[in-house]
C-alpha cells in the first residue's frame, strides 16, 4: 500500500497547552544530542489529539526536534500506525484480520464495517463519524475476533455486537471495552477449571477493562488533561512539582504502624554476578499510617494515581494510606515496605506513584 499525505491539509497545527508541555517533557527523556528519538511519541500524541497526522503536525514535530521535515515525513509514512488521512470524528475501527480472528469471524466484522461505515477501508462514513481498516494481529488472539476502537480492545465480537457498538458510539455512548460475550478475560469459554480462588470477590471487570473504564478515554481526542502528566525520569511537566516540596502529614494524625516492619534480610555472601547485576537491597521501614481520613478531610481518590484501581485503593486504605501527601512522602525504605505488602511488586516505582501523588497533593 502506497502511503502518501492526504491531498486536503489544514493550514496549521498546534498542540494543546497540556500536550505541548507533555511533548516538551518527553524530549527531556533522551540524552543531549539524541532528542530526535522522541519523534514517535510526539507524532503519536499529535495523532491522538487530531485523530490523524496532518502535514503541519508532522512539520511541527520536526521543528520541535530540530529535524529536517523530510526526516519526520519518512517516519510518519513508514509506520502504518500513523493515519495519514482523516478518520471518523467519533471513532476509527481497526479490525484484526489475522489468522485467529479470521477463522473466528473477522470477515463478518469487516462486512459490518462495509455496510455501516463505508465500502472501503480508510473512507469516512457519510456523516463523517466513523472510519475503519483491517489490521494485522493485535495480540488478543485468545479473544478472537476482536477490534481496536480508539485506544481500547473490544473482544469476542460477533457481527451483531459490533453493529451495536457502532450504534452506541454514534449515539454518544461508549460500551465497556473487553470481552463482549460474558468472558472475564481470556479464560476458557466454559469458565475456569483451576485457580478458581481468583473468582471470589474480584472486580467485575478485568484489569484492562477496568483501567479503560476508569480513564474513559477510549475514543476521546487526547488534549493532555486525561491523566497526570509526569516525567519521572527527571523534570516534571504540568506543574513542575519538585519531590522535595512534598507536604508532610500532620504529626497529630500519625498512628503507630499496624504491621511491624519486616526484619532486614540476612546478608549473604556476594558472588561476582551479584556485584555486577544485582540491584542494591533497600531495608524496609513502615511509613506513617492513619486509622482513617484526617479529621475534617475526605479520603483522597487514590484511584487517580495511574495503576491504582478500586481493589488496590481498598488495600492502601487498609494499610493506613488515605491521602496523596502520605504517598508522596514515602522514602525508598517506605516504598520497599509498602511494596512488600502489595500483590504487584514493583508497581509503585514502575507507575511513578510518588511523583503522581506529589502532583495530585499539590493540586488539592
Ligand atoms: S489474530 Fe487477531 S488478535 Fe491475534
Amino acid at each position: 500500500m502506497l502511503r502518501r499525505l492526504h491531498p486536503d491539509q489544514p493550514a496549521s497545527f498546534a498542540f494543546t497547552p497540556a500536550n505541548q508541555a507533555w511533548a516538551e517533557a518527553q524530549i527531556t527523556k533522551y540524552p543531549e544530542g539524541r532528542q530526535a528519538s522522541a519523534i514517535i511519541p510526539l507524532l503519536w500524541r499529535a495523532q491522538e489529539q487530531e485523530g490523524w497526522l496532518t502535514r503541519p503536525a508532522i512539520e511541527h514535530v520536526a521543528d520541535m526536534l530540530g529535524l529536517a521535515h523530510i526526516r519526520a515525513l519518512e517516519v510518519a509514512t513508514f509506520y502504518f500506525m500513523f493515519q495519514l488521512q482523516p478518520v471518523g470524528s467519533v471513532a476509527h475501527l481497526q479490525i484484526c484480520g489475522t489468522t485467529s480472528c479470521m477463522i473466528c469471524g473477522a470477515e463478518d466484522l469487516v462486512a459490518v464495517c462495509k455496510e455501516k461505515i463505508a465500502p472501503k477501508a480508510h473512507q469516512l462514513s457519510a456523516d463523517g463519524k466513523f472510519s475503519w481498516e483491517e489490521v494485522e494481529c493485535l495480540g488478543a488472539c485468545a479473544n478472537a475476533p476482536m477490534a481496536q476502537i480508539g485506544k481500547d480492545y473490544y473482544e469476542d465480537l460477533t457481527a451483531e455486537k459490533l453493529a451495536w457498538i457502532i450504534d452506541e458510539m454514534a449515539a454518544g455512548r461508549v460500551p465497556t471495552p473487553g470481552p463482549q460475550n460474558g468472558r472475564y478475560a481470556s479464560e476458557p469459554k466454559g469458565g475456569l477449571t483451576s485457580l478458581k480462588d481468583h473468582e471470589a470477590g474480584r472486580d467485575p471487570l478485568n484489569i484492562s477493562a477496568r483501567r479503560a473504564t476508569d480513564i474513559g478515554d477510549t475514543i476521546k481526542r487526547i488534549d493532555g488533561t486525561e491523566v497526570p502528566m509526569l516525567a519521572p525520569w527527571g523534570k516534571q511537566s504540568g506543574g513542575d512539582v519538585a519531590l522535595a516540596e512534598r507536604p508532610p502529614a500532620p504529626a497529630a494524625d500519625r498512628v503507630p504502624p499496624k504491621t511491624a516492619p519486616k526484619p532486614a534480610p540476612k546478608a549473604k555472601a556476594k558472588t561476582k554476578a551479584d556485584e555486577t547485576t544485582a540491584p542494591a537491597e533497600v531495608e524496609e521501614a513502615a511509613p506513617e499510617q492513619l486509622s482513617g481520613p484526617r479529621a475534617g478531610q475526605a479520603a483522597d481518590d487514590l484511584k487517580k494515581i495511574s495503576g491504582v484501581g478500586p481493589k488496590l485503593e481498598a488495600l492502601l486504605n487498609e494499610l493506613g494510606f488515605w491521602h496523596y501527601d502520605q504517598i508522596a512522602a514515602w522514602t525508598p525504605a517506605e516504598i520497599a515496605w509498602v511494596d512488600a505488602r502489595l500483590k504487584f511488586k514493583g508497581r509503585i516505582e514502575r507507575d511513578g506513584w510518588i511523583a503522581q501523588a506529589a502532583t495530585l497533593a499539590a493540586a488539592r
